[in-house]
């Protein structure tokens, strides 16, 4: 087993305005000095980007943060949408790319999943590659099937050389935001499946790809995950949007 450092981030979706913001960030900075080794990074909505940055600066690359999505151009006549290059701006090291969130709400496609992986490593962000069944594909027994096809959109488009710079969270639909946690057992299955999908091509590739659950991770059930031995961090939603949850999380991972 290669030495992969633990890392956990926080997926903030559309919550918070600046007060919150900031008091989230700064009980995350009360806890800092007892975060433990994992990783730590935080994806904020769009606007408030600049006010996590802001605070951020003074850990020195303690606790990263980085956007939710992207647009796949890098400027241009595109209303609404922000860029690889603006996030960058910012300072952000990473972007979640293929939530399961933007692939159903916002029509999102391996294909177009696959462009923004692409946009975001042009841009220069570590991409969060997001990948995941439904509870349907689940019942029909297509889990592997279905993820092997949302990373093999990667694997095309950009070649497993790419996943070298890029993280992977493995995130079923079913158990995102509704308290139902995938058993650390079905976890660690996707993501022993997800490692050896990428170890037919790149061997060094997969030893050192970090592979995060993603899915009702919480302070009490994180350290079950995070014991197995394919899962090395996490991809916390709601329990990212308390502090003491959050760090409670990054101990665990460390
Ligand atoms: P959850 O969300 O932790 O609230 O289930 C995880 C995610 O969607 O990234």
């Amino acid at each position: 087993m290669s030495q992969r450092r633990p890392f956990v981030a926080g997926n903030w979706k559309m919550n918070g305005a600046r007060a919150q913001a900031a008091a989230l960030i700064d009980g995350i900075l009360a806890g800092v000095s007892a975060l433990g080794d994992a990783e730590v990074a935080v994806c904020p909505p769009f606007i408030l980007i600049p006010l996590v940055a802001e605070k951020l600066r003074s850990t020195r690359g303690r606790v990263l943060w980085g956007g939710q999505n992207l647009d796949t151009h890098p400027s241009g006549a595109y209303t609404g949408e922000i860029s690889g290059p603006m996030l960058r701006d910012f300072d952000c090291t990473y972007v979640i790319v293929g939530h399961s969130e933007r692939r159903s709400f916002y029509g999102e496609s391996d294909a177009i999943v696959a462009e923004k992986f692409a946009a975001a490593q042009a841009a220069g962000l570590v991409p969060i590659l997001c990948l995941g069944e439904t509870l349907a594909e689940r019942e029909a027994d297509e889990t592997e099937r279905v993820v092997e096809r949302q990373l093999r959109a990667v694997l095309d488009r950009s070649g497993v050389e790419s996943l070298a710079r890029a993280t992977i969270a493995y995130e079923p639909v079913w158990a995102i935001g509704t308290g139902r946690t995938a058993t650390p057992q079905q976890a660690q299955d996707v993501h022993r499946f997800i490692r050896a999908r990428l170890a037919d091509k790149s061997a060094a590739v997969a030893a050192g790809m970090r592979l995060l659950y993603g899915g009702s991770v919480k302070g009490a059930n994180a350290r079950e995950l995070f014991a197995q031995p394919d899962i090395d961090g996490g991809l916390i939603g709601g329990a990212s949007l308390q502090a003491e949850e959050f760090l409670a999380i990054c101990r665990a991972a460390g």
